[in-house]
């Protein structure tokens, strides 16, 4: 029951002498062009750091380095050093954040003009998003910021306005800060604190200008996504940032992530290939729709999956919209499809190691690397921010670098990720990350995770591999 031929089946069992495409490590792209200060805008409670942090995990899971400088941080670490230093307690109480206050004003222009020259330093250094996270709430504020990035070359300053009118979102971030631990009420009680940070915002709402300055760069979002403005957009990134914050919404919704039942291919530890389901995958096919329909009563649903039969066939009993994506294929193992580890492991030998050293950028002959995936599957990241429930069959590859997007987790453990089959995972995007549930249905299966081996080669030999597979004529 096989549609598509392994390469196995097409005679590429020994390594081939001339170029299939070359198994070894992809260069991380060449981003240094890109330097950008994000400086935020918006009162406090208007979700700027909630804006922040999602751009910050969509741009670095797309390998850029972003960094966040958060100017009330500052303050507090300086008030930290000042407190040890010589016992002097600053009041940073709603009082401090009063415009009538000329010398807490000035102290507070200073922070920001230290945290804007810390993030232009880093962005010198190799950065390039560094978001400068703070009200910076007048015209006066934003020219002190414009004027000084006009002074580096190649360095530009975009301005990201956060509006928000809806009382319950106000009132969630406030509920937020005040219960979360800030150092600010560390020693206040709730309501003190509530009340404090609530005059805090009206000291702001007095000198607070939206933006209109006409020669600057900016974006105006209202509630989180579903109004934008763009202003003087230039440029790839630029245009990227902006189209990701339209896609936005802060709607309460869950994403399933389920890999196929387990098919044939695995029961026989085959990689890739396009098998169907195996008599075990298939009563995992029977089981999901009982499973997800206890989860989510009567709301609406969509299911993704890739184009794959086993996906297909793991979707079928489900009584929802499906819609299947070609960038949801599995990770394309390229001359190795349709072998098991351990073959890969005799014909490959090189590249065997070299993967296990490097998982994450090792690129298989004629196939694709885990980084190849991330670029393949920005798509889906942004539709996934633009719809609601959603239910993605997928595969074990794939589901890794999609989980690693919602996680936030480095590279380097993003294709260890454990992803197991007949397992449903539910995420549900809270202010800051999401919560996760795992069922595990009783439906045995094998196990396809493969964990790294403790004694991995050294990488140096992933050099020599591709250059020979480039030049025939070296041995
Ligand atoms: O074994 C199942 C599978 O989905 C293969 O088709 C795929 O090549 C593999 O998992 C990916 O996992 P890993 O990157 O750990 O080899």
């Amino acid at each position: 029951g096989l549609t598509r031929k392994s390469s196995r089946e097409s005679g590429l069992a020994t390594p081939p002498r001339s170029v299939v495409g070359i198994g070894g490590k992809v260069a991380k792209p060449d981003y240094s062009e890109a330097k950008i200060v994000l400086a935020m805008v918006g009162l406090p409670a208007r979700g700027k750091s909630y804006l922040s942090n999602k751009l910050m995990r969509y741009l670095k899971w797309l390998e850029y380095e972003v960094k966040v400088f958060n100017v009330g941080q500052l303050r507090r670490t300086r008030a930290k050093a000042k407190r040890e230093q010589s016992g002097v307690q600053e009041n940073h109480s709603a009082e401090y954040f009063s415009h009538d206050n000329k010398e807490a004003n000035q102290l507070r222009d200073k922070l920001a003009e230290d945290c804007l020259e810390m993030l232009i330093q880093w962005l010198k250094e190799g950065g390039n998003v560094g978001i400068h996270d703070a009200t910076n709430s007048t015209k006066e504020r934003r020219a002190m910021i414009s004027n000084r990035v006009a002074r580096e070359k190649g360095i530009v300053v975009i301005f990201l306005e956060s509006l928000c009118d809806d009382p319950a979102v106000i009132a969630a971030n406030v509920a937020l800060k005040v219960s979360s631990g800030d150092p600010d009420y560390m020693n206040m009680s709730r309501e003190e604190a509530e009340r404090d940070f609530l005059e805090r915002i009206r000291k702001y709402e007095k000198i607070y200008e939206t933006i209109t300055e006409p020669n600057l760069t900016y974006m105006k979002v209202m509630n989180v996504g579903s109004q934008v403005t763009l202003c003087n957009i230039h440029g790839y990134l630029q245009s990227r940032i902006a189209f990701y914050l339209m896609n936005l919404h802060v709607k309460p919704r869950s994403i399933f992530f389920s890999r196929h039942g387990e098919s044939v291919y695995n029961v026989e530890g085959k990689i890739g290939g396009d098998a169907h389901l195996s008599p075990r995958g298939q009563t995992y096919a029977k089981a999901l729709p009982q499973l997800i329909h206890d989860n989510i009563g009567d709301a609406n649903l969509t299911v993704w999956t890739s184009t794959l039969q086993r996906t297909i066939e793991t979707a079928q009993n489900l009584p929802f919209t499906k819609l299947t994506w070609k960038a949801l294929d599995e990770l394309d193992a390229g001359v190795c499809d349709g072998m098991t580890y351990e073959e890969i492991e005799a014909a490959y030998p090189e590249d065997f190691a070299n993967r296990d050293e490097d998982k994450f950028n090792y690129r298989y002959r004629g196939g694709e690397s885990y980084r190849d995936v991330v670029v393949r599957l920005e798509p889906i990241i942004m539709e996934l921010e633009r719809q609601e429930n959603i239910l993605i069959i997928g595969h074990q590859a794939i589901l890794r670098c999609l989980y690693a997007y919602f996680h936030n987790l480095p590279q380097d453990d993003l294709p260890y990720i454990k992803i197991p089959l007949h397992t449903v995972i539910k995420l549900t995007p809270k202010a800051y990350g999401c919560d996760e549930e795992r069922y595990t249905l009783p439906i045995a299966a094998v196990d396809t995770h493969r964990p790294k081996p403790k004694a991995a080669k050294q990488p140096d030999v992933v050099v020599s591999t591709a250059r020979q597979y480039l030049d025939p004529t070296i041995a």
